[in-house]
């Protein structure tokens, strides 16, 4: 399908959308593929509705969610060395969001003199869209190529850099904790043509710690992440046309000490028959019953270099925050 191209500035803005009717599509193979197995689960980024996304912001906002301020800390002091480091003009940014931190970069390359162009790329249109047109009011000269699209699906669609014009490929927040660690180390290998000869990639990963810390940011006091796991359901029921019921599922945030994973879940309070309209599938789950929604990986500094390693990267610097819960990393392509 040919993107449908929008331009809200001719000089400065440009927002591609890849995500057309396919997107459905791809709701309804992961509800057919993932809610049928004997262990159902569903992929993450189908949270990120309009509805989810505001959830998102205000679970970074919660007390006991610490990697957005351990992130921003790591940021606010150290972005100036990075784009030092970097020379960077350009800056790519997968699962972008409302690039609330991507600022402290942005300003760092401005003081540098050397910002030219930002590239988010995300799910959420609304956000891609707000975040381009915010961004070019605050820096002079600064062009946005945003693209609305799958990261998994769409880093095709995102221009290649050019000679002599080194980028950032930003990865933050701890998203690359989302993928099991096989498709990890797959989908890491898959920047290789984002970064070019010359480019970096910045990687924010979270840090294994006291399991209370990390479940705790997992199941705040104020059940906004309760709230955004159930969302997933309601993203079901309108896309769909499902009737789960979210509030019979309850939510279930755990640290898997093997796996050195978080595991979030929504458990069926009572044995339930959901019928998804759009498919003509019916499901049941038994009282108690699991689906697993997310899994969010807490690393060491040995497991970010070894997949960096086993993605064709060398792990050249690494900077964690103050009170050592977050760490971000900063890679280029070996050789
Ligand atoms: N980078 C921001 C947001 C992290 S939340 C931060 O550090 O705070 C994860 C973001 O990734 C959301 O904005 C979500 O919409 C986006 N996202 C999740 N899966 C995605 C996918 N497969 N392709 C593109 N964006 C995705
Ligand atoms: C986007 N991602 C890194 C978040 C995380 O911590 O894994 C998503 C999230 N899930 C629950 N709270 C936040």
């Amino acid at each position: 399908m040919e993107p449908l191209l929008t331009t809200t500035d001719r000089r400065r803005v440009v927002v591609e959308s890849h995500l057309g009717g396919g997107e459905h599509r791809t709701l309804a193979d992961d509800v057919l593929d993932g809610l049928t197995r004997p262990f159902k689960e569903l992929p993450p980024k189908h949270f990120y509705d309009a509805h989810g996304a505001a959830l998102f912001d205000r679970i970074c906002e919660q007390p006991e969610y610490y990697p957005t301020r351990a992130e921003r800390a790591i940021l606010a002091t150290r972005s100036d060395q990075i784009v030092a480091a970097t020379g960077a003009a350009e800056l790519v940014e997968l699962g972008s969001g409302t690039a609330a931190k991507t600022r402290l970069l942005l300003a760092a390359m401005h003081r540098a003199g050397t910002l030219e162009r930002y590239v988010p790329i995300d799910v959420t249109e609304s956000m891609v869209r707000a975040s381009a047109d915010e961004l070019i009011e605050e820096f002079d000269g600064l062009r946005v190529h945003g693209i609305v699209g799958d990261f998994e699906r769409h880093l095709d669609r995102v221009p290649l850099p050019v000679p002599g014009r080194p980028r950032i490929v930003a990865f933050l927040g701890g998203t690359i904790g989302n993928f099991p660690p096989g498709s990890r180390r797959r989908f890491l290998r898959s920047l290789e043509r984002l970064l070019g000869e010359d480019g970096y990639l910045l990687l924010g990963t979270d840090l294994v710690k006291d399991v209370a810390v990390l479940e705790a940011a997992y199941d705040d006091a104020a059940g906004v992440t309760a709230a955004f796991n159930r969302n997933v359901l309601t993203v079901v029921n309108r896309e769909l046309d499902a009737n789960f019921v979210p509030e019979s599922f309850d939510h279930v945030a755990f640290f898997d000490r093997d796996r050195e994973w978080i595991e979030m879940r929504l458990r069926a309070q009572r044995p339930q028959r959901v019928h998804v309209g759009a498919l003509d599938l019916r499901l049941t789950f038994a009282a108690g019953e699991e689906l697993r929604t997310e899994i969010s990986a807490k690393f060491t500094r040995e497991r970010i270099a070894g997949d960096l390693a086993a993605a064709g990267m060398v792990l050249r610097d690494q900077v964690v925050d103050p009170d050592g819960l977050f760490a971000l990393n900063l890679a280029q392509r070996r050789g």
